[in-house]
């Protein structure tokens, strides 16, 4: 059964490169290929270099899966699985290899869309369990418990998190995973926002090293700034399912792209420059972002996420959220995302600390508030 179509990419699809900013994206501004380049040693230049564009291996490039691996403890090179589609590939592969008819998951909401819409498309049911905004978006660890049932086969979760931004301690995280651990089910920890932690000091452990059983995902889009790779990664110990992922895997990319395996080792190997960019760009938006709010205190509630590059504010004024966001569009070509795309009818929108355009945009929806919302209510 095919599942039901992705509203974010939807969205996407329809908006994106019609406006002339994008103020919900969930990535990084691009590095170019010069810039990444420049940053090469000598070996993964000379890979570039004399790079030949053939298939590659399915589990990826044994130099780029040993510099994945250099993001875990206890993970190594032989544990890590490369997806030529980005993280979206690796939840897709996880969703196929963990759950089938009768299966049951549990995923925190609000949520990127991959297990609660594939889930059902092949027979397993999913509850949601809703991260509280009165309590900064916590993760409710008694909810999840109350949520296993005996076919229950995975939790899902993602933190940093989108679109809340919201990040768990250390001792919440660990309790989650011995709860996985104690309940015999697979913890798939989407990791992709990982080392965009405001406090590096806050950075979560991986699950993959947590666990033997669990399994993390991670992605050179976000903390890296290059989503033009579609280069994910699963990560964990867990060998059966590894076998289980790879087997749908020959189905979906088979192996990742040449050119873009090199340019992620590249980056991997100048993690440190890389992710300073990221947490530089984001740093600055996240000031900008406090102070338009400050701002416009009577148009939305702002709580700044935790970590990540992502917030997600309440409209306060009385008009829809989603009639907001199209003539926000249509007035300035700014686009906001509404909370509707993760099933929820808050009033929320997401928005994203990781484009440099993103002081413009807010000067457009500042003069959008001023001078169009009167109108709208
Ligand atoms: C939480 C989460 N997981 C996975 C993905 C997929 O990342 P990519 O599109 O780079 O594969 C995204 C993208 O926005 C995301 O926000």
């Amino acid at each position: 059964m095919i599942p039901d179509r992705s509203k974010i990419e939807n969205f996407f699809g329809q908006h994106e490169f019609d406006v002339d900013y994008v103020a919900c994206a969930s990535d990084v501004d691009g590095c170019s290929l010069r810039e990444l380049l420049d940053l090469a040693d000598e070996e993964s230049l000379a890979l570039w270099e004399g790079l030949e564009l053939g298939y590659t291996e399915t589990t990826g490039h044994p130099l780029l899966r040993e510099a994945i691996a250099g993001e875990y403890t206890k993970t190594g090179p032989d544990n890590v699985t490369v997806c030529g589609g980005g993280a979206a590939e690796a939840l897709f592969l996880l969703t196929n290899a963990l759950l089938g008819p009768g299966d049951h998951a549990v995923v925190v909401a609000p949520a990127f869309e991959s297990v609660h819409r594939i889930g059902p498309a092949l027979g397993a049911s999913v509850t949601p369990v809703p991260l509280d905004p009165g309590q900064g978006w916590r993760l409710d660890l008694d909810a999840v418990r109350r949520a296993l049932r005996p076919a229950t086969r995975a939790v899902f979760v993602n933190f940093p998190h989108n679109p809340t931004g919201a990040l768990p301690t250390r001792a919440e995280f660990e309790d989650l995973l011995a709860l996985g651990a104690e309940a015999g089910v697979v913890v798939v920890s989407d990791e992709v926002y990982r080392h965009l932690e405001f406090d590096p000091e806050t950075t979560l452990p991986a699950a993959c090293d947590l666990d033997e059983r669990a399994v993390s995902v991670g992605v050179m889009s976000k903390a890296y700034g290059l989503a033009g790779l579609r280069v994910g990664w699963l990560a964990t110990r867990n060998q059966a399912l590894v076998d289980a992922a790879r087997a749908v895997k020959d189905y979906t990319t088979v192996c990742a792209s040449a050119p873009s395996e090199i340019l992620s080792l590249i980056a991997l190997r100048a993690r440190e420059h890389l992710v300073a960019r990221s947490r530089r760009i984001i740093r600055e938006n996240l000031t900008h972002v406090e102070s338009f709010f400050g701002q416009h205190a009577d148009a939305f509630a702002w709580e700044p996420p935790r970590a990540g590059m992502l917030g997600f504010p309440q409209l306060l004024l009385p008009v829809p959220v989603e009639d907001f966001v199209r003539e926000l569009a249509r007035e300035q070509s700014v686009l906001l995302l509404p909370d509707s795309v993760f099933d929820m009818a808050d009033n929320r929108f997401r928005i994203g600390l990781g484009r440099t355009s993103l002081p413009d945009a807010l000067d457009r929806i500042g003069e959008f508030v001023g001078h169009r919302v009167g109108s709208l209510a």
